[in-house]
């Protein structure tokens, strides 16, 4: 039986697009189904933008997972974490990125990319691509965040 992949889709700002050019490369290599929402150059661009192209796609369909880069990583994912629905995880190692789809359903990894290291940005993606929500007792603490998402929506 062949499994169909995920479509990710893929965004940085201008201090994430080598990172995410990278992570496209490895994605298309492993057969995946890439949306690039940009940015293509190197002119500055603000991050917030590119998190909320990729958070709206990745929130519309269960099936999609995101990817997301900026320099540091924080404020994109910062930015993708206002929308409800996503949970945008800033990874930085290979357990970081294991336990974010095991305990939090990550729906978004987001990467740093000033700078980054092939071979660990490998590794981490092929770790959270694989890894799987475990559900259970971490079922109930996505509940809760999801209570604070419409107790927020709510605040004036
Ligand atoms: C852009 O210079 C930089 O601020 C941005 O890529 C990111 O690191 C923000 O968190």
């Amino acid at each position: 039986m062949v499994l169909k992949r995920p479509t990710i889709v893929l965004g940085a700002d201008h201090a994430g697009v080598e990172i995410k050019e990278y992570i496209r490369g490895l994605l298309l290599e492993m057969d995946y189904v890439v949306e690039d929402v940009g940015a293509f150059g190197k002119e500055s661009v603000d991050y917030p933008d590119y998190a909320e192209r990729v958070g709206l796609a990745v929130r519309k369909k269960r099936d999609k997972k995101g990817i997301l880069a900026c320099g540091t990583g924080i404020g994109a994912s910062i930015a993708a974490n206002k929308i409800p629905g996503i949970r945008a995880a800033l990874v930085v190692d290979e357990n970081g990125a294991k336990l974010s789809r095991e305990h939090n359903d990550a729906n978004i990894l987001v990467l740093g990319g000033r700078p980054f290291n092939k071979r660990k940005v490998k590794k981490i993606l092929q770790v959270w691509l694989t890894s799987k929500f475990k559900g259970g007792r971490h079922k109930k603490r996505l509940e809760k965040i999801f209570g604070i998402e419409k107790r927020s929506a709510r605040l004036k």
